[in-house]
């Protein structure tokens, strides 16, 4: 038999708090996820008190897994910082890493009321690569965007956020594993000069991602803020696909400065395409721009440009959407082969075709991100205004 929400609400209703109130009263429980036998909730609980709650942590836990057909209980606490306290979000005491980020991390909790969308420390700007379709080039333009970025000589992070088929590993050809700082931050990993972090990094490829919705929200929350970022002037993010819970929690966790959509010309990706311009709009973050991606085909042999998604979608769609066009990115194979062997072509082939078109995509971005000046080479430095 299954075990239900309420079979382990039951199993807490034996569990007091520190000052005693029965834990399903106390108002600190997240949603209860119960999935193929294994049980995830978070506590969120005073930051002063974390200490109390420990011990009540751990007995909760024990008091799930003694339920028949429990295999495994995660409870994780989560500490809330008063309102108006400065700069840093809410911060999951119990930390998840390694493989234990894998089968289900601390909670984060996002209330309305606290919304404020702090900071990262030391990151000026926040932009998400993203598109409502899979399979459209958003990791392999992530990647290139950010060295364009760090080629326009600004200090350049990248975090995966696509926690279900995370890309960057491969991407960037990363296999080490990322130093912990005093155990329980963790440094991000240096490559062709930008900082990266993916959850690919921390479990094996094989590990089945059964992510439901609070355990992608804790997963990217703690990529934000249990990483030492160190000082950036952008952070660009690879997003999954659609427009779902990780999208959503990027919005409301960080404050993005924006965000550019990756489209291929076929309606069939325009539609999602729009989907994700509406989509950040309605959470108000700006969308700065559109790429096309597999614009075009030029064939290597005979110089032949083929249109084989037909061409010019993106930038009608920008036009109907009131969003500037970003750039075309032809199909082609040089852009697949440095891509997915780890050597993606602004880094490996600065001085290529292609390099130059995502530098020039990566100058409207930060042309965008700075709220439409004049951006170039000479006076990289972004200047965020409060
Ligand atoms: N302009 C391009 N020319 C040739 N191949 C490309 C181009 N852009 C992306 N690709 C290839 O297309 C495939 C999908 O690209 P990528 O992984 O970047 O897409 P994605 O939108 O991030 O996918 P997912 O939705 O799965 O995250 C990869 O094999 C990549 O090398
Ligand atoms: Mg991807």
């Amino acid at each position: 038999m299954a075990v239900t929400k309420e079979q382990v609400l039951a199993a807490l209703s034996k569990v007091p708090a520190p000052d005693g109130t029965l834990l399903p009263a106390t108002r600190t429980l997240s949603d209860i996820v119960v999935a193929d036998g294994k049980v995830f909730f978070s506590m969120t609980v005073d930051a002063a008190a974390v200490k109390s709650w420990e011990p009540v942590r751990k007995t909760a836990e024990d008091a799930v897994r003694a339920i028949p057909g429990v295999q495994s209980a995660l409870v994780a606490l989560t500490a809330e910082r008063a309102a108006g306290a400065a700069a840093r979000g809410p911060q999951p005491s119990h930390v998840a890493q390694n493989r234990a980020a894998a089968a289900g991390p601390a909670h984060t909790h996002a209330h309305p009321a606290d919304n404020v969308q702090p900071g990262i420390p030391g990151v000026d700007a926040v932009i998400a690569v993203a598109s409502g379709k899979g399979g459209v080039g958003k990791s392999t333009t992530a990647v290139n965007l950010a060295l364009g970025l760090r080629d326009l000589g600004l200090k350049v992070g990248m975090l995966d956020a696509d926690i279900y088929g995370p890309s960057l590993p491969k991407l960037l050809a990363i296999k080490e594993k990322p130093q912990t700082i005093g155990g329980t931050r963790l440094k991000p990993i240096d490559r062709y000069g930008l900082s990266v972090m993916s959850i690919g990094f921390l479990i094996d490829e094989e590990t089945p991602m059964i992510w439901r919705g609070p355990m992608v929200m804790s997963a990217i929350t703690q990529m934000l803020r249990e990483v030492e970022w160190g000082k950036l002037d952008v952070m660009v993010v690879d997003m999954p696909p659609g427009t779902g819970d990780a999208q959503l929690t990027m919005a409301q966790q960080v404050p993005l400065k924006g965000a550019v959509i990756v489209s291929t010309p076929q309606d069939l990706a325009l539609i999602d395409a729009r989907r994700g311009v509406a989509m950040f709009k309605r959470v108000n973050v700006p969308v700065l721009g559109i790429v096309e991606n597999m614009s075009y085909f030029l064939c290597p042999s005979c110089g032949t440009r083929s249109d084989i998604f037909g061409y010019g979608g993106a930038r009608k769609e920008a036009e109907r959407q009131g969003v500037p066009f970003l750039g075309e990115v032809p199909l082609h194979m040089t852009i697949r082969e440095k891509s997915d062997c780890g050597m993606p072509v602004v880094a490996t082939e600065p001085d290529g075709v292609h390099a130059k078109i995502y530098r020039d995509i990566a100058v409207k971005v930060l042309e965008q991100i700075r709220g439409g000046a004049a951006a170039g080479r000479a006076a990289p430095k972004i200047v965020i205004e409060a």
